[in-house]
């Protein structure tokens, strides 16, 4: 159809540890970013083990039709952290990613 090149348009940026990234609408916010060969940790994609957590700094997203955030406790969403698998943009994003409790461990013990 002539106009099957709109539902290609990148509809908003994703501005994710100062890479600025397309993002599709309906498109996972970590499908966006290995689309544009951004190292984004992941794993499973279904939302459970937690390796694409990010933190949301501005912007508004949308969850994928039946997310699972089982990776993510309440104390996590609560301080802004969503999961980029399980999470599609609904405006301009601006993210960070967000340190594994294993990162933060690595890191204590490497201070200790
Ligand atoms: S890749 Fe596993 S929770 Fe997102």
């Amino acid at each position: 159809m002539w106009f099957s090149w709109l539902k290609k348009t990148p509809v908003y940026q994703m501005q994710l540890n100062g890479n600025n990234i397309p993002v599709r609408e309906g498109q996972s916010l970590l499908q966006a970013a290995l689309e544009h060969n951004i190292h984004l940790q992941s794993g499973c994609k279904v939302g459970n083990c937690g390796l694409c957590k990010c933190r949301l700094l501005a912007g508004r997203v949308q969850p994928v039709p039946n997310a699972d955030n089982a990776a993510l406790d309440a104390t996590e969403r609560q301080s802004g952290l969503i999961l980029a698998c399980q999470n599609t943009a609904q405006s301009n994003l601006r993210l960070e990613v967000a340190e594994t409790k294993r990162q933060k461990r690595n890191k204590a013990e490497q201070l200790a």
